[in-house]
């Protein structure tokens, strides 16, 4: 399974934090916001990465990630020339993604909670023929793609903020995909506001009956970035969990590790270079322990 990162966009909402730097590289609390959906998809199990990003912000990319092999991944950079759209991902990744299923991870969106490697798991086995998303229940719908549901309770309709939504399940920025996306993803036309829609494809997946949603309940986080508040929050979110348990999250070393994509002396390593700091210290602890311990 292929795995893309959308990190492109302007992030006109968070001007002027983000006038010379991308959101996705942005610190949320003691890393990177692209750390988070990055580690979503490694958690999965996924290894071969592509990133999306604007031509200003690549070398930005290239500088933090390079090509993923200090993390035991392989990972390349391509661009979004203009904001043309989430669905824009698959036609831009088309070659990357070649006969595989692939997932899709917005680069502002961190997912946290007991038991989501589980489904993570679930999503990568059905994706082989069939596309496979996320909900959850929040309390502005508005601002999302909405689920509608008939009396049983079956999905019959995804509507792209939706001026009187049918549901408070709205649609995550996590998808799991068979390869025919990518040609679902080319017969598109852009939508009023100029862009391909993920919803568009997510009711095509839906039309064919090939649509499996699956609902993260009331024990899951799931965060976006976009705005000032809901970035400080995230980052208190993040804090909160991590000083509390004194366990870090959504950290791409540590999982390598755990997965035993690197040593322990590649982590120690990794954890030197970053100097006298919290997040060194914490991978040095880790690469003292042994590797294959639970890190959702
Ligand atoms: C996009 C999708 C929407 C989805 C949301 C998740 O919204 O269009 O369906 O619910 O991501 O974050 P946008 O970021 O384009 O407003």
């Amino acid at each position: 399974m292929k795995g893309i990162i959308l990190a492109g966009g302007r992030g006109t909402r968070l001007h002027p934090a983000t006038l010379a730097i991308s959101k996705q590289l942005l610190p949320v609390y003691d890393k990177p916001m692209i750390y988070y959906p990055l580690s979503i998809l490694m958690l999965a199990g996924i290894r071969d990465f592509l990133v999306i990003t604007t031509s200003e912000d690549k070398p930005l990319f290239q500088r933090l990630l390079g090509d993923g092999s200090q993390w035991g991944i392989s990972l390349r950079l391509a661009v979004q020339p203009a904001p043309g759209g989430i669905a824009e991902a698959f036609l831009i990744g088309a070659d990357f993604i070649g006969n595989e299923p692939v997932a899709l991870i917005l680069g502002d969106n961190i997912f946290h909670g007991y038991g989501l490697e589980a489904h993570l798991a679930h999503a990568v086995a059905a994706a082989r023929n069939r596309g496979v998303i996320f909900a959850h229940q929040v309390t502005d719908p508005q601002r999302y793609g909405v689920i509608a549901f008939d009396g049983a309770g079956r999905p019959v309709a995804i509507e792209e903020k939706p001026r009187r939504p049918a549901s408070d399940w709205v649609v995550t920025g996590l998808y799991f995909y068979d390869p025919a996306v990518v040609e679902i993803a080319s017969g598109l036309r852009p939508s009023s506001r100029g862009e391909l829609e993920i919803t568009d494809i997510n009711n095509a997946y839906l039309a064919r009956g090939a649509l499996e949603i699956i609902r993260l309940g009331r024990g899951h986080a799931w965060l976006d970035m976009g705005t000032p508040e809901s970035l400080i929050d995230a980052a208190n979110f993040v804090r909160t969990l991590e000083q509390r348990q004194g366990q870090r999250i959504a950290c791409p070393e540590e999982i390598a590790f755990r997965r035993g994509y690197i040593t322990a002396d590649q982590l120690r390593r990794l954890a030197e270079a970053m100097g006298a700091t919290a997040y060194s210290r914490y991978l040095l602890g880790v690469a003292g322990e042994s590797a294959g311990t639970n890190v959702s």
